[in-house]
């Protein structure tokens, strides 16, 4: 495969010729894709505005360097193996040559619907070949899709609707998962019943359950494409056009969405996905992420669809109909690369070996990580039970604004250390910054981390929001992306990343704004005032913690706790519902009026040690009683 480092001397040549050269670099990969027309300037940027421009005035169609470039070689190879919710449903195997078709025909109907370049898709949809074909459509027609995870509510789905005005909603009647069956149209409605952009409503059959069906709104998938043609000619895409939006939750305000752009994201998932997988022409890749988060759009789609891979897409839970269930479908299709989240790989260790002992692992391997920060038992029973030892593990850190893997070992190449991102993928300039902003040189050092140069999928804006966007990103330290993340550099030089220091709290990999849910919380009449934080947590990593003032007199703090978790629930989805709700009669505040989350950090995690002084605290008396309160003496 073109471009694919095979050696660490290639690594260090392709990192050195990165940093020294980048646009040279950059073009020299691009050069290997289809293009419509070349660009005439290769990277025009500041991080103060932020301006962020790839391949200026290139002209080219996504989709067509899946299928045009590729159809030649691979028309009968699968590109996509999907993988059914219940075990004794038959599976899907999909050449590049049905994919295309598929696409076309869904991109004809799309355009039949009134769908014109530039306007805005969401999808919410479960994990079937259909939402990739979606995808593909919008990108084919330059419409710019924004996938929503399908277990976000309607409350939530409808405030990404009204963000990006989108036009039309693709969805199904209901998703299966586990043994439940989520009546998906039916949040789709409620969400509609609050915004008013959406024209059109394309519904996939899945479940067969009864729904409603809109008249003049709601179209049934097979209907919208039936009689569409096979062929579709793709749109012609300037590099800087968006590809697409995806809405990712901040320590301020509502989720924002995150615009990444079409040139720049296509080189840099197929780069990143062949360096660090080390994906050879006839393995099976999996990746069990969800379509909804930036993992799914990045390595079960684009990267590897570009790269010629096939990538196999599980319905399904890692638990059901038993906790073996990765390990059959691994054995069933003798995956070579798998990657998944630490938050499902303590899940699953809690099952012990026994579940994985019954399958054949030998197809093994490479072992990938993402989502956060992987701890060292976990990273072990990982690398010992399912990679047996011999198979790298890919910890690999990046971020929804990053578009791809940004630090991570390439697997078998660069060196593997538990608990380790490592080094940087070529083209990725990573610094280490202290509170000042000053870079922390040489190793052993700890302090936040920027990226100091840009790499082609970068976010390039907030949609709607530029200011957002250089607020968040650009504007703690001058001259450079900040990522919201802690990192030590150890004494080996190996990047090991220790978790957000912002109000950012990742709950099984996927982040939560604290502001978010506690803007929920307050929703609810007799909730005076809250604050939201992180704990560990044994499987997911971090539990959400709610401290919540209530003005009630009628009921017990059981029940409040109890309707804020289900208010939570509804406005946000499950997984944003708090572990522990403490109702308390005040939450601690500086003499400024800020809540001192660090206190309630200390409590929520059960370790009173180092408070700190309390004794500059507006209200001190009210520590005592949260700690009374949460049971902690
Ligand atoms: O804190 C980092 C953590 O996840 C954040 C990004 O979340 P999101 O945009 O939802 O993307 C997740 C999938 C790419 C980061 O700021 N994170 C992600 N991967 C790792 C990680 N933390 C430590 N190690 C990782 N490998």
């Amino acid at each position: 495969m073109n471009y694919q480092i095979k050696n660490l001397l290639e690594y260090t040549n392709a990192y050195d010729k990165s940093v020294s050269n980048p646009e040279q670099f950059w073009e020299e990969i691009a050069n290997g894709f289809q293009w419509k027309k070349k660009w005439d300037k290769t990277l025009d940027w500041n991080f103060d505005t932020p301006k962020l421009e790839w391949f200026r005035n290139g002209k080219l169609n996504l989709t067509e360097n899946i299928f045009e470039k590729l159809l030649p070689t691979h028309r009968d190879k699968t590109a996509i193996i999907w993988e059914p919710n219940d075990p004794d449903a038959p599976s899907i195997h999909l050449s590049y040559g049905e994919l295309y078709i598929e696409t076309c025909k869904f991109a004809n109907a799309m355009k039949a619907q009134g769908v014109q370049k530039g306007d805005r898709v969401i999808i919410y949809m479960p994990m079937v070949p259909e939402a990739t074909v979606a995808m593909l459509a919008c990108a084919r027609i330059g419409a710019i899709h924004s996938v929503v995870f399908a277990g976000f509510s309607a409350a939530a789905l409808a405030d990404r609707i009204d963000d990006c005005q989108a036009k039309m909603v693709l969805t199904s009647d209901g998703n299966f998962r586990g043994n439940k069956q989520i009546q998906v149209k039916a949040v789709v409605d409620e969400a509609l019943s609050k915004t008013d952009s959406v024209e059109k409503v394309i519904v996939l059959k899945r479940t067969g359950e009864d729904v409603m069906m809109h008249s003049g709104r709601d179209i049934w998938w097979d209907e919208a494409i039936a009689g569409q043609s096979e062929v579709n000619q793709a749109e012609e895409m300037d590099s800087e056009d968006l590809l697409f939006i995806l809405y990712t939750s901040g320590s301020t305000g509502k989720p924002k969405g995150v615009v990444h752009t079409t040139a720049g994201y296509m080189l840099y998932t197929y780069y990143s996905f062949i360096n660090v997988f080390q994906y050879q022409e006839d393995d099976v890749y999996w990746c069990t992420a969800d379509i909804g988060w930036i993992t799914g759009h990045s390595y079960i789609v684009y990267g590897p669809l570009l790269a010629g891979a096939t990538t196999l897409m599980f319905e399904g839970v890692p638990t059901y109909p038993h906790p073996g269930r990765f390990w059959e479908i691994v054995e069933k299709y003798k995956v070579n690369q798998f990657y998944t989240a630490p938050t499902a790989i303590r899940a699953l260790q809690v099952h012990g070996t026994e579940p994985v002992e019954k399958f054949d692992l030998s197809s093994l391997s490479v072992i990938g990580s993402v989502g956060e920060p992987i701890n060292e038992e976990a990273w072990h029973w990982y690398h010992e039970h399912i990679g047996k030892g011999k198979c790298p593990l890919v910890d690999t850190w990046w971020q929804t604004e990053t578009g791809g893997i940004m630090i991570a070992p390439l697997a078998g190449i660069t060196p593997n250390k538990p608990a380790h991102a490592s080094l940087p993928l070529p083209g990725v300039q990573p610094v280490i910054v202290d509170a000042e902003g000053n870079e922390l040189i040489g190793n052993n050092v700890e302090g936040n981390l920027c990226i100091k140069f840009p790499w082609p999928s970068m976010i390039r804006t907030t949609y709607g929001d530029h200011q957002r966007c250089k607020d968040t990103y650009f504007s703690t330290y001058k001259g450079m992306y900040f990522t919201g993340d802690g990192v030590k550099r150890d004494h080996d030089g190996y990047l090991r990343i220790l978790g957000r220091v912002d109000d950012v709290i990742n709950v099984s990999g996927h982040r939560m704004g604290t502001a978010e849910v506690e803007n929920a919380i307050d929703e609810h009449p007799e909730v005076v005032e809250s604050a939201v934080v992180g704990y560990p947590h044994e499987i997911k990593g971090q539990g959400i913690y709610a401290f919540a003032i209530c003005d009630s007199s009628e009921k017990s703090n059981e029940q409040l706790a109890e309707e804020i978790k289900q208010l939570v629930r509804k406005i946000i989805g499950p997984i944003a519902k708090p572990e522990h709700v403490q109702v308390v009669s005040g939450l601690p505040k500086t003499r400024s009026g800020k809540i001192m989350r660090r206190i309630l950090r200390k409590v929520a995690s059960r370790d009173l040690s180092n408070m700190g002084d309390i004794s500059t605290l507006l209200n001190p008396e009210v520590v005592d009683e949260i700690i009374k309160g949460a049971g902690l003496y």
